[in-house]
């Protein structure tokens, strides 16, 4: 059985401040002993003080986004040894908006994933369609795409370890959830895919997030379906009874 995992992306969200307030408040209203792994992915800007108060917790932490070089002449970007100095365990990379915004490609996306595991961060790699090409029926091409593009020249040892995190586009911050069957069918076809790269074993260890106006009224019903791991949360991860709840929903 694979172990839920929910990660909260603030994105561009929560001075340190109020970064820190939020992370007390779920440190209080999530039991200790949670079967889940939960994941709070702040802003750079608010990464070592969220790293402080997530001192002897469960909680883990992530980066929104990293660079993929070690160190140097690389003005405003930020080394995945900055973010394992500051307890990083995960980072998401090639999340859509990075994709749309800063002119993310395919192949920067797989140079950040090689590097993520060379500094032993787990990568949350982010694949999914825009509207357009759901309409053109080309969802499974896009996807097969991220993926395979994403996973090259990555081992099996390395992909065990990998989450994907399924987000179309066209749900993202907009209300509008995939139904939960239209998600199951995503990930089933993400997971077959990984068994074809891979092993058949390989491809039931690898946890399948999925992301999209993801809600406390729509969590369980999503974690329901087989090949959902758990949830991938923009916009109500920013409110702790509802990041909380979703987390509660998405146990079994
Ligand atoms: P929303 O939950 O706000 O739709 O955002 C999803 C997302 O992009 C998480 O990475």
């Amino acid at each position: 059985m694979r172990k839920p995992i929910v990660a909260g992306n603030w994105k561009m969200n929560k001075t340190e401040d109020e970064a820190v307030q939020l992370t007390e408040d779920i440190k209080v209203m999530l039991k200790e002993g949670i079967n889940a792994d939960v994941i709070l992915c702040p802003p750079f800007t608010a990464l070592s003080a969220v790293s402080h108060s997530l001192r002897n917790t469960r909680i883990e932490l992530g980066a929104q986004n990293m660079y993929w070089e070690e160190k140097g002449a690389y003005t405003g970007e930020i080394s995945p040894q900055f973010l394992v100095n500051l307890n990083c365990n995960y980072v998401i990379i090639g999340h859509s908006e990075r994709r749309k915004y800063f002119g993310e490609t395919n192949e920067t996306i797989n140079k950040k994933v090689r590097t993520a595991f060379k500094f032993n961060l787990i990568p949350i790699v982010c694949v999914g369609e825009t509207i357009e090409e759901r309409e053109k029926g080309v969802t499974e091409k896009v996807v097969e795409t991220h993926v395979k593009m994403a996973l090259k020249d990555i081992d099996e040892k390395s992909c065990r370890r990998v989450v994907i995190a399924y987000e179309p586009v066209w749900a993202i911050g907009t209300g509008k959830t995939a139904t939960p069957q239209l998600a199951e069918d995503v990930h089933r076809f993400i997971r077959t895919l990984l068994s074809e790269l891979y092993s058949k074993d390989t491809a039931e260890v690898v946890r399948i997030q999925y992301g999209g106006s993801v809600k406390p009224e729509n969590a369980r019903d999503l974690m329901e379906m087989d090949d959902i791991d758990g949830s991938l949360v923009g916009g109500a991860s920013l409110d702790t009874s509802s990041f909380v709840k979703i987390i509660q929903e998405s146990i079994l």
